[in-house]
């Protein structure tokens, strides 16, 4: 690494997490509206795995070489002509670009200044990189789509999981009844959350435990096991969000057919929900947890972590840690 030069996770093939390569690239310089941020943390995503095996966001043509990554947590050190809202110093966290390559993994990310917010005060960098494209998920879930309320019952599936440990908070900070799914290892986690209620799929079906909710997050996304079983206990006129996949066919008539609402989501970038998300979490209600950190050069093994599917919260690539003394975390 020289001057101009920096430290990025890259891939000149798809496939396994052998693809990922530790290279030297040019520092990116920002063009007018974008800021430049000095990563100090990266968090790790189902979506970074899968866009590596060539199979990311359905329709983006991914072309090689890529960089890995969506999700930093950094300090803004350049912005380009026109930015006013940020300024070199400034800590910030953002999913910049997504679901265009972003190239997270990295020592430097350019983007719109607009795509980052302010990161929260309460939080170092590794946990303000768990954050957003979880939470930005949950938050567009629940609070822009589903415009959650005080009381209503949601179900949340894979719970314990990076996006649905924050969908489950962000709800109960709306006042909702939260119904948690995950593996019973989770429950005493999910608890501590505050869920009200806990099924483990292991050993019970959910649909035959609840009933009547308002809202069905699905983040595991299988028709037979979680969709349509949810569908048939949201009450009429509420709503089933499929986060993995969408809503396949069958599903859109099950919900059809019971007066449902039926939707599939995207993640998008959005820094005045980001700036919403920091204040929750500075009011203490929202924390995100970090089950591992990787340091850079262990991309890929972040990467196999997440790919296992059954992380409790999420895995964070500490980049700035050990080498450069002014910018410990
Ligand atoms: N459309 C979008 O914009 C968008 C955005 C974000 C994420 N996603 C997708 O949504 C999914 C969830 O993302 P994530 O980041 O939360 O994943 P994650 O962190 O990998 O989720 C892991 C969690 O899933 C739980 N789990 C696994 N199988 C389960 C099952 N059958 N029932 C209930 N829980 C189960 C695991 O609990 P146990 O260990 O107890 O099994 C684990 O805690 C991924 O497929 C991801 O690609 C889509």
């Amino acid at each position: 690494m020289t001057d101009d030069t920096m430290r990025a996770i890259r891939q000149n093939a798809f496939g396994g997490s052998e693809v990922l390569r530790l290279t030297d690239v040019p520092v990116p310089v920002p063009l007018p509206t974008e800021v430049r941020v000095r990563v100090h943390a990266a968090g790790v995503n189902p979506v970074d795995w899968k866009t590596r095996e060539g199979h990311g966001v359905g329709g983006v043509p991914y072309a090689l070489p890529l960089g890995a990554g969506w999700d930093v947590s950094g300090v803004v050190d350049a912005v380009g002509f026109g930015v006013t809202t940020l300024k070199p110093g400034d800590e910030v966290y953002g999913m910049p670009w997504f679901p265009r390559e972003a190239g997270a993994y990295a020592d430097y990310v350019t983007a719109p200044s607009r795509q980052f917010a302010r990161k929260p005060r309460t939080i170092g960098h590794v946990e303000a990189a768990a954050l957003p494209l979880a939470a930005l998920t949950a938050w567009q879930a629940l609070v822009d789509t589903a415009d959650v309320q005080r009381g209503q019952r949601v179900l949340v599936h894979a719970a314990s999981g990076g996006v649905g440990h924050v969908a489950v908070q962000i709800a109960l900070a709306r006042g909702a009844h939260v119904i948690g799914v995950a593996s019973g290892a989770r429950e005493d986690f999910l608890r501590s959350l505050g869920v009200q209620e806990f099924v483990d799929y292991r050993t019970a079906h959910f649909a035959e435990r609840i009933d009547d909710v308002d809202l069905a997050l699905d983040l595991v996304g299988d028709p037979a096991t979680t969709g349509t079983p949810s569908i048939a206990i949201v009450k009429p006129g509420g709503l089933y969000i499929g986060v993995p996949g969408g809503v396949a066919p069958q599903l859109a008539a099950a919900a059809r057919a019971r007066g449902v609402r039926a939707t599939g989501i995207l993640v998008e970038p959005d820094g005045h929900a980001l700036a919403a998300i920091a204040e929750l979490v500075d009011s203490g209600r929202l924390r995100p947890a970090v089950q591992s950190t990787f340091p850079l050069q262990e991309a890929s093994a972040a990467q196999d972590a997440v790919a296992s599917g059954h992380t409790q919260g999420k895995v964070v690539i500490e980049v700035a840690v050990n080498d450069d003394p002014d910018r410990l975390l």
